[in-house]
């Protein structure tokens, strides 16, 4: 499905707003899929004569894209959310909440009950549909609520203003079938949709045409891609394998690094693991989710792998593709995890030497089995752990860090260092940033850099002379 039918709202309230210089605010919490859907809510925005701006208070249209993963995004909502009450009062601001939190009907309930001056909310199978709610509002001045909870289709066509012209994100599926017994994602995001290879690959020939050097392919689960069409026939095209999609995104001229998040350990078959070999713009570090170390946890997790088969993936990935380096995400006191299981993941992570550890404090969401489980771990032992296991996965890193120092690196340039205008920033194809002096016309090319430095979160590079 296209956006045709939300083109004459968009043409509505672009003549509405014409030559009123109005202004939007967008919050994004969350994942780089909810980073992606914002792109493409600013892209309707500008189409409808907004303009982007920081600065809240002059804001006639605020939104929040909201995300429900973890518990302290709905406390950064819902402190936002008295702010922008008096902005509202002032200048009769226009305000929106959508994402994955407005599938949550006791959220809903709760904004109805003590935000009741939000003017649209709307979930993750309506976005597309935001010139249509806006236009409704800004002519009807009443509350639109347009959240529905079957899926949505996948819509193409959206208008995208993206964030950055060097990186690029492109969602290549949505949704999840795997209900990992602590997510609340496949109840806000519904079951896995994929896009169609040719609609992927023309988006990023396009990207390459504008100019952008680096793709990274999302989805919840990206190494099912496609499966949910493979088992119901409906997989018409060529490319109909996550492995397929990789060799075809590589060879697309232009584009020079290819990355992906995230794939599910238990999905990631070999012919994965020979494209990213083969590929040599498929970036050498793969984000692989552990989340426990456990092989007693990950069952309650439904994680449908033990601890013995995650090291033995990760044993394989070592042979067959050189110089592959790990991500993970680890979720610290999951329910029942006792410190023996807890000291499960701590040698997982001592046995692979990962490149990044991302660590999540377990936190109960509503509506998933692992928040009715008995034995939650207490808050206080949580923490402990988190700790711990942050000394480890940290220690491990700055080792990992010596390793790079006098190192060659090729390093995509993604533009002057934040904290000091001198230098510029990249990153190497392992995902490590890298700070240097070095001239503008480098901006957006992969430089070869020579690390003389290294420090907990960036390296040091110079250029090589020659
Ligand atoms: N509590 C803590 N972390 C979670 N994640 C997903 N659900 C939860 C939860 N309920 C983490 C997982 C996932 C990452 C995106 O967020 O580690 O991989
Ligand atoms: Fe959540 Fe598991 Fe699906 Fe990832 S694979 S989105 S953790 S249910």
């Amino acid at each position: 499905m296209n956006i045709e039918n939300q083109k004459q709202f968009i043409e509505k309230v672009k003549n509405i707003n014409a030559g009123k210089n109005l202004k939007y605010t967008i919050f994004t919490m969350g994942c780089q899929l909810n980073e992606n859907d914002s792109e493409k809510l600013c892209g309707m925005l500008e189409e409808m004569n907004y303009t982007k701006t920081d600065d809240i208070s002059e804001s006639d249209f605020i939104i929040f894209n909201t995300c429900c993963v973890r518990e302290n995004a709905e406390d950064k909502l819902f402190g936002k959310l008295g702010e922008v009450k008096k902005i509202k009062e002032q200048k009769g601001t226009i305000i929106a909440i959508c994402g994955c939190m407005m599938q949550e009907k006791h959220i809903v309930e709760k904004i109805k009950k003590s935000y009741p001056f939000v003017d649209i909310l709307f979930g993750t199978h309506t976005m597309h549909k935001l010139p249509e709610d806006l236009y409704t509002v800004i002519c009807n001045k009443n509350k639109i609520q347009d959240i529905l909870d079957i899926d949505g289709e996948i819509i193409e066509g959206i208008p995208i203003k993206r964030n950055d012209n060097i990186k690029a994100s492109v969602t290549i599926m949505n949704g999840c079938n795997n209900f990992c017994s602590y997510c609340i994602v496949p109840y806000v995001r519904g079951r896995e949709r994929s896009r169609k290879a040719e609609d992927i690959i023309a988006e990023v020939k396009c990207l390459a045409k504008e100019g952008y050097k680096e793709i990274t392919l999302l989805g919840q689960n990206v190494n099912s891609y496609m499966r949910v069409e493979r088992e119901q026939n409906l997989a018409t095209g060529e490319i109909d394998f996550f492995a397929k999609l990789l060799r075809e995104v590589n060879k697309i001229d232009g584009i020079e690094r290819i990355r992906f998040i995230s794939p599910h350990p238990k999905d990631f078959t070999d012919d994965v693991i020979e494209a990213i070999r083969d590929c040599e713009k498929v970036c050498k570090i793969i984000h692989l989710p552990l989340q426990s170390g456990s092989t007693e946890i990950l069952k309650r997790m439904n994680r449908k792998y033990t601890k013995e088969q995650y090291l033995a993936l990760v044993e394989k990935m070592k042979a067959r593709i050189p110089g592959i380096v790990l991500s993970t995400d680890i979720i610290v006191g999951f329910p029942g995890e006792t410190e023996k299981n807890f000291e499960d993941t701590l040698d997982v992570v001592s046995k692979v030497h990962f490149e990044q550890v991302y660590m999540f404090i377990y936190s109960r969401r509503v509506g998933t089995p692992a928040d009715k489980m008995e034995n939650q771990v207490p808050d206080e032992v949580k923490h402990e752990r988190f700790d711990r296991l942050k000394k480890l996965a940290e220690s491990q890193i700055a080792g990992n860090n010596q390793k790079y120092v006098n190192t060659i690196q090729k390093v995509l340039v993604e533009g002057k260092s934040k904290t000091n205008e001198n230098m510029l920033t990249g990153r190497t194809e392992t995902n490590k940033v890298v700070n240097f002096e070095g001239t503008d016309d480098m901006i957006g090319k992969i430089v070869n850099l020579k690390i003389v430095s290294e420090h907990m979160w960036y390296l040091k590079g110079e250029v090589l002379n020659g």
